[in-house]
């Protein structure tokens, strides 16, 4: 009977190897994905760059990876940034985003060289000037730009309603000249040009064009109101991955193109000039190429459900629980019986939420079978919590038959690291 390998090693290996629940990401799977980015977003009219957004999951080994390839890194936080200052990335090709960098965050990014800080809002942008005067370093700055666009994706993840948390709506033209005006005030930032991101686990490519649209009908009128011209511009992420079977979605090198093809045509139809063009993906980068494998342990039947208890859950994946995310399972090792069953699969926190999936058919389970989800390698890891005192999992990479331990379990005593004791003396 086949069994399930992932990068050419069967995952009852890597269990009996690191034990379970187990992050597992297929090497190959995101050089693929990252290589396909590259190629594809290129243009003969202007400079591109492809930044990983780090958040989707955050860790040295691969920042170092990715950084290797070529690609650059998308930040919102101190702590984001340190991990790409120990993996030793090329910092002119950081992108320092957040609605609310701390000063101290600030400085952190000045004195690392980030080459680029994302601004948010008005009172950021004076602080930076300030930070960046005070420390008397040059920096490059785009203004993130809300364009506005209402794309099909949860509202969660939505960023780009006019009420939106984050930047400065696209026709906000107060608060837009008020940040052009602070940094034409200031030797020592520059601004390179604007920001826009529309959301997340989006999939019709039509909500970035429109952005595109947006974003370049603004340049126009910057160019227009104010003479500002040769701008970089960046289109953030957000593209969408597969998760179950039924979600149909555009590759990732496919919607790089696409978006550098309409890029071009909005530029040459406006006359705008843009000097370089960003994009940022995330979960379309490690996504797809992340396993989250568990044991069963306890099943029940309550009401007219079935359940199967793994022994992770919502403190290694919230998605579910936050978001309503879908995703998909299989048996490893009886991945060729008919799926007979239709399974609740459960966690072990102790919240009804638990539930990583509502429904799934499977064949017959037992406890100690090994449980696979598909596709956790974006916003798994990096969102995961230690609720109820569960140990972080281990993180592998695979690659060729060889597995590589990246991140290590998360043991009692790391996760009580930080306790002070609290006895009277
Ligand atoms: N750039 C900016 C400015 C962003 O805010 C984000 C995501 C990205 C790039 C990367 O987006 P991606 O390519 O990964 O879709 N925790 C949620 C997703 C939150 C996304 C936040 N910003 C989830 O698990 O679905």
């Amino acid at each position: 009977m086949s069994e399930l390998q992932i990068g050419g090693i069967s995952c009852r290996q890597l269990a009996e190897e690191y034990g379970t629940p187990l992050y597992i990401y297929d090497e190959a799977r995101i050089i693929n994905q990252a290589q396909s980015a590259l190629d594809n977003f290129k243009s003969d009219m202007f400079e591109t760059e492809v930044a990983f957004a780090s958040k989707a999951f955050s860790s040295i080994y691969l920042f170092k990876l990715l950084s290797r390839m070529g690609l650059g890194l998308d930040v919102v936080s101190g702590g984001e940034l340190y991990g790409a200052m120990q993996a030793g990335v090329d910092m002119s090709k950081v992108y320092f985003h957040g609605n609310n960098k701390g000063d101290e965050e600030m400085t952190m990014a000045l004195e690392a060289g980030v080459g680029y800080f994302v601004i948010d809002n008005v009172m950021e942008c004076r602080r930076l000037v300030f930070a960046a005067e005070d420390a008397g370093i040059k920096v490059r700055a785009l203004l993130r730009v809300n364009p506005g666009i209402s794309a099909h994706t949860h509202e969660y993840i939505m960023t780009s309603a006019p009420d939106s948390k984050f930047g400065i709506y696209v026709k906000d033209r107060i608060h837009i000249k008020e940040v052009i005006d602070i940094i034409a005030g200031s030797s020592m930032v520059e601004l390179a040009g604007f920001h826009s991101h529309i959301g997340s686990q989006i999939v019709e490519a039509e909500s970035f064009e429109r952005a595109l649209d947006t974003m370049t009908d603004f340049l126009l009128e910057m160019k227009e109101l104010y003479g500002i011209d040769d701008m970089e511009l960046s289109i953030g992420g957000g593209f969408g991955i597969k998760y179950v079977d039924e979600d149909e979605v555009e590759s990732l090198g496919d919607m790089c193109y696409r978006m550098v093809r309409c890029a071009e045509d909005c530029i040459v139809r406006k006359g705008v000039n843009v000097t370089k063009l960003i994009t940022e993906p995330g979960r379309s980068m490690v996504g797809e190429a992340g396993y989250s494998l568990y044991t069963i342990g306890d099943m029940k039947v309550s009401g007219d459900k079935h359940y199967i208890f793994v022994n992770g859950g919502m403190s290694d994946n919230i998605r579910p629980a936050l978001y309503e995310a879908e995703y998909g399972a299989a048996l490893v090792e009886k991945q060729d019986l008919p799926k007979t069953m239709n399974y609740c699969v459960a966690g072990k926190n102790c919240e009804s939420g638990d539930v990583l999936i509502k429904s799934v058919k499977l064949p017959e389970a037992m406890p100690g079978d090994l449980l696979v989800l598909f596709s956790t390698g974006a916003y798994g890891y990096s969102m995961a919590s230690n609720y109820n005192r569960l140990g972080r999992p281990a993180v592998v990479f695979v690659k060729d038959g060889k597995s590589r331990l990246v991140i290590r379990r998360e043991s009692y005593r790391d996760q009580y690291r930080l306790e002070m004791g609290g006895d009277d003396d």
